[in-house]
């Protein structure tokens, strides 16, 4: 196993935080990258808010001093906008890496053509990822997409041929179509596939992976040079020790694909670990936020993927989601009993699961997958997702 490139930043182990709007804030990324190391992306940023310096975007970019790379996730619809955010980020030096959102399968997005929508206008797709390359200098630039709208209207493949042509660093594949949101598995074949066909840079696979051993296996069966994850580290910041335990294990040309053998022992928190670090967190989020009330609100999210597995009382459970103060919730975790082991079998999906029934696309939208065309800024209004 080798060491991720994207463009002169190297990374060690291939292993991505995959952006999580409202998830992988400085405080989250924090406590996952004191667990073992990769490239770790900030929260989704539009494109128009941060070139007209919205005082919340500009908050939102803010990196821990110690965090090395800084990497900021884009989206955006227009490529002139694209191109003055990258510039900005690149001349300003707010980050070392920009990553691209073309994943977002929201359908107040997709309904102007937006998000995962998006791909399918390939001469749109092209403009924006060669004003985001022309205007970053030396920083790399990244996308991140997934497979297509639908079974019938798959994208990636063309998508990712014509990131190589626009001089792209590297491509992130979730393994979905836009129609399948969070459901069902995701088809790591079409990583594999995507891999084939883009020799040139790095490919990096995405989804489902809930375990380091998912990473070992999905890495081996795909052939992918990293892989990226997101649902499975909520409430789960140890799982970066794990992976970077399997990868050191790789590195030595050692390891095979199960628990056991993809990184030797793995990080098995007790619930009283569990709770110093669900504590810590919503601490760093008051912090980062400036406002205890605002932080405990935004932990409560938090609450149920820490505690999944553990045998805790429901009543217990209720009161540390419900906490309006950060002494309310130290209350709670106190009363957490602090030996109980980490439980099996968590190592399962946890996060959003469901699927859609259909896609939400303006009218006449796959009529012409080359027509020139340029969404709405209204595309670009929602900020919650890929
Ligand atoms: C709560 C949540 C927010 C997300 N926000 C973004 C985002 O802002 N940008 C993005 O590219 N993907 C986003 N995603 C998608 C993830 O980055 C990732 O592609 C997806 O969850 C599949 O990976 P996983 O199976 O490891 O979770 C989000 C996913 C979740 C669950």
């Amino acid at each position: 196993m080798e060491s991720l490139k994207l463009g002169s930043l190297e990374v060690w182990p291939p292993v991505v935080l995959a952006p999580m709007a409202g998830i992988t804030n400085a405080p989250f990324r924090t406590l996952c990258r004191e667990q073992g190391g990769g490239l770790f992306v900030c929260e989704m940023i539009t494109t128009r808010a941060l070139v007209e310096r919205n005082a919340k975007t500009l908050k939102m970019i803010r990196f821990d001093p110690s965090e090395k790379p800084r990497s900021i996730q884009l989206y955006g619809v227009d490529p002139v906008t694209v191109g003055r955010a990258v510039r900005m980020i690149a001349e300003e030096d707010l980050a070392d890496h920009v990553d691209l959102n073309f994943g977002c399968p929201v359908p107040k997005v997709t309904r102007r053509g937006g998000g995962s929508a998006l791909p399918y206008k390939r001469n749109l797709l092209r403009a924006i990822l060669r004003e985001a390359v022309r205007n970053a200098g030396t920083l790399p630039v990244t996308m991140k997409m997934r497979k297509g709208i639908d079974d019938d209207h798959l994208t990636y493949l063309d998508a990712g041929r014509i990131a190589v042509e626009e001089g792209v660093s590297a491509i992130a594949l979730h393994g979905r179509t836009a129609v399948q949101h969070y459901g069902g598995t995701a088809d790591w074949q079409s990583i594999a596939r995507l891999k084939e066909a883009v020799s040139e840079i790095p490919v990096l696979g995405n989804g489902d992976i809930w375990s380091a051993a998912d990473a070992m296996r999905m890495m081996a069966e795909t052939g992918c040079d990293g892989v990226v994850v997101g649902r499975g580290c909520l409430g789960r910041p140890w799982l970066f020790a794990d992976l970077a335990a399997a990868c050191e294990n790789r590195r030595d040309g050692a390891g095979g694909t199960d628990d056991r053998e993809s990184g030797g022992e793995l990080a098995r928190p007790t619930l009283g670990q569990v709770a110093a670090t669900m504590e810590r967190h919503a601490t760093l989020l008051a912090e980062c936020f400036g406002n205890e009330q605002h932080a405990v609100a935004d932990f409560r999210k938090h609450v149920g993927w820490y505690l999944k597995g553990f045998t805790v009382g429901a009543d217990l459970r209720r009161r540390l989601a419900t906490s309006e103060s950060l002494a309310g919730l130290r209350q709670g975790l106190a009363e957490l009993d602090p030996a109980q082991p980490w439980p099996e079998g968590v190592d399962a999906p946890r996060g959003k699961t469901h699927p859609r029934d259909r896609v939400h696309l303006p009218a006449g939208w796959l009529d012409d997958p080359y027509e020139v065309v340029v969404p709405g800024a209204d595309a670009e209004l929602e900020t919650s997702g890929g």
